[in-house]
């Protein structure tokens, strides 16, 4: 075929990657994983290689969105604990765009703000925010949240409210996962997205249970005997 010089377009999808509902997860045999969580653990949904892939393509559509009008930082927000993983390994990677690039650049300064408000499996009603305080340096700034899971989307709705309030001149926001809850109620979808996952509670890759699990490199389901063993009791 004659070589009419044309390049193909590159297109990254800031739409999140379906994992299907028949998916379960691949068997955990085939993965090393931590010996003390063993038992606790049904499959792996997401492998760590998956999840690196995945966010270096939307490492560089953000890059590729964000520079555009740009010439001053994006504050990229990490929304501890469960984002510091995804925040880490996308910043690196949009660090590496600009390395790689020599004719734009995307600068960006780093915050942190932590947030609480799952107990076991349940999300409670009361959702904890430290670190507000010292951000009224956001005003007239680019801002980009970075979260790792937007579940019944409350949390996200909450915190972009909270951040409205000190005026950035525009609010975007990135989750490595959103979830296809059963009861279809979600209140918030996410500019960009990593993977979107059927309705089963995920550990692994920073994401927890009661505080366990965050030492895991993939993404994994849990087993229910898991959830019972690290259950805490609400008083
Ligand atoms: N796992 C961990 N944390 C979460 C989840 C989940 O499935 N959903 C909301 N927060
Ligand atoms: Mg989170």
């Amino acid at each position: 075929m004659a070589d009419t010089g044309e390049r193909p377009k590159k297109t990254i999808e800031a739409e999140p990657l379906i994992i299907p509902d028949s998916f379960e997860g691949y068997p955990l045999n085939y993965f090393n994983l931590p010996l003390h969580y063993r038992n606790d653990l049904k499959s792996v949904l997401i492998p760590y290689g998956v999840i690196q892939d995945r966010i270096e393509a939307l490492a560089s559509r953000i890059f590729d969105d964000l520079r555009i009008g740009m010439p001053e930082q994006l504050v990229c927000m990490c929304v501890l604990k469960g984002g510091y993983r995804f925040f880490s390994d996308l910043i690196l990677k949009i660090q590496n765009e600009n390395r790689r690039r020599s004719d734009r650049s995307l600068p960006m300064s780093l915050e942190f703000i932590r947030t609480r408000s799952y107990v076991n499996d349940q999300s409670s009603n009361r959702l904890e925010i430290i670190g507000l305080s010292d951000l009224k340096t956001l005003k007239n700034k680019n801002l980009l949240i970075v979260e790792d899971i937007i579940d019944r989307g409350v949390t996200m709705a909450t915190l972009k409210k909270e951040f409205e309030k000190f005026e950035p001149k525009t609010i975007r926001v990135a989750s490595l996962i959103t979830k296809r809850r059963k009861d279809k109620v979600c209140v918030f979808k996410p500019d960009y997205c990593g993977f979107e996952i059927p309705d089963h509670f995920i550990v692994g890759y920073a994401l927890d249970y009661n505080e366990y699990f965050r030492d895991v490199e993939h993404i994994c389901i849990l087993k229910e005997s898991g959830i019972t063993k690290y259950k805490v009791l609400i008083s």
